[in-house]
């Protein structure tokens, strides 16, 4: 007999692929060709679906070399830097870790002077740590104790920029994050504004903006975004602006698609291209480069639309909590601060049952319904309506919310009971079929704790009356 192979990554990815309905985590290309009503123009689609089978071995000058581009990669970029109006567009295909990193090593050196906010991603606190740079790091502000989200001190960072100019030892790099993961984001028009005005010997502003590389293209967000904010302001106070965007986290480009672009000096940009030679592997990935370049035109021709779709995705989920489900709220954020903003692409949902949490909710509903949710904590959960959302993903995570209410009644009227009450029946899990209370027992917090855990488990809780 023939052993049979294993392949264990290939097989659990198989096998998620065949349960997963859609993830409202990240890389909305798991969904292309799913998306209805948005109207593609002949040939994307197909382009979408072939680029997977463009890995091939071959360079200048029949292709091209990313480090040191001539021909299309060049092409390519300088299209890329036209839709972003921006100096110079950089390809990054291992994620935007290296491109912080790429960015970090361009333009600190040891004896800097560098303001960053502390909830920045882990790559810049790595790069910033390995290249010996004494960072004043300004702590993050919990803006929402229930699901512990933070947001930038922005307040803060500003009061540390004006003293240090006031004491004549200004800061020369600014780092930030301008839009969380969790949903909020800086309003960038304001926030910019008073930097460029109040740190006049500033040099430099790096902005990761890793999860908002769709704001550009939506008309609501743009004017708060990285991009739109770069543009404007760079050559009027003569600063450098680099943002950091991953492509793959909202656009439709296979995973570690990142771009960097940079809006300055034309020093600013031969220390971009320089480290992006040092630092970037020096095999670029072909399906990834492509799809950067696919994802970008295509936002650019369909933010709009795509804009549309979520808004009334985001409705169509909002109306039906309201309408059918009592244990469940969709969550409104208080950023309190002129500086930020709601990101309207983000929704977090609470739920008030006790039986519930955050961890179990999520294996619910990628255990009944397909639905991949990633960030959860122990009331709430976060959807993240990226472009690849369609209207069949908003369905069945309704559902299953709908079942889980259903869930949650049944259990709640099966358990009337108290801690310190006197029970009057046997209260039996099965399986394995064990009472956790009989009659006359003395209810206790364990033994409610347990059956609440219980329940939601697909564990059936049998009560039976006792004599
Ligand atoms: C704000 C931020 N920056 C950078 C990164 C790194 O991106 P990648 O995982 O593509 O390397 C992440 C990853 O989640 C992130 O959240």
């Amino acid at each position: 007999m023939v052993d049979k192979i294993r392949l264990p990554i290939y097989e659990s990815l198989a096998s998620s692929k065949k349960r997963m309905n859609g993830s409202f985590h990240a890389l909305p290309i798991q969904n292309v060709g799913n998306i209805k009503n948005v109207i593609l123009e002949e040939g994307f689609l197909s382009a979408f679906e072939k680029i997977k089978h463009l890995e091939l071995s071959i360079t200048g000058p029949f292709f091209d070399s990313l480090s040191d581009p001539s021909r299309v990669i060049d092409e390519s970029s300088n299209i890329i830097s036209d839709i972003y109006g921006s100096d110079l567009s950089l390809f990054v295909t291992c994620g935007s870790t290296i491109a912080n990193n790429i960015v970090i090593e361009a333009l600190c050196k040891s004896d800097d002077k560098v303001i960053c906010q502390k909830g920045v991603h882990q790559s810049i606190h790595f790069t910033l740590k390995s290249s010996n740079i004494d960072v004043n790091f300004v702590e993050d502000i919990l803006c929402n104790n229930e699901s512990s989200i933070y947001r930038g001190n922005a307040e803060k960072i500003l009061d540390e920029l004006k003293n240090s100019e006031e004491l004549n030892n200004p800061y020369k790099t600014l780092i930030i994050n301008s839009q969380s993961y969790d949903g909020v984001c800086f309003d960038l028009s304001r926030f910019l504004d008073q930097v460029c005005q109040i740190a006049t010997r500033l040099e430099n502003i790096i902005i990761d903006e890793a999860w908002g590389a769709w704001s550009a293209f939506d008309p609501y967000m743009k004017e708060k975004s990285g991009i739109y904010n770069s543009k404007r302001l760079s050559q009027k106070y003569d600063k450098n602006f680099i943002v950091v965007h991953s492509i793959h986290k909202s656009l439709f480009s296979f995973r570690q698609a990142s771009l960097i672009n940079v809006y300055g000096s034309d020093h600013c940009l031969d220390k971009m291209i320089s480290s992006h030679y040092r630092n970037h592997t020096t095999s670029p990935s072909y399906p990834i480069l492509a799809s950067t370049e696919l994802a970008v035109v295509h936002a650019k021709n369909y933010g709009h639309q795509y804009t549309e779709r979520t808004l009334f995705l985001i409705d169509k989920l909002k109306n039906f909590v309201v309408k059918n489900l009592n244990h469940f709220k969709v969550e409104e954020l208080e950023v309190n601060s002129e500086f930020f903003v709601n990101d309207p692409t983000k929704i977090w949902i609470t739920c008030s049952s006790p039986l519930l949490n955050g961890e179990k909710i999520r294996e619910y509903l990628f255990n009944n319904q397909g639905v991949y949710i990633s960030r959860y904590n122990e009331k709430s959960f976060l959807l993240n309506f990226h472009c690849g959302v369609t209207d069949e993903l908003v369905d069945y995570l309704s559902l299953g919310l709908e079942c889980l209410e259903k869930k949650i009644k049944a259990n709640t009227n099966k358990m009337n009971i108290r801690e310190g009450d006197v029970s009057s029946s046997f209260f039996i899990l099965y399986p394995p079929g064990t009472p956790v209370l009989t009659p006359g027992q003395t209810v206790c917090k364990f033994d409610l704790d347990k059956i609440n855990s219980s329940l939601i488990n697909n564990i059936s809780l049998l009560v039976v009356e006792g004599n």
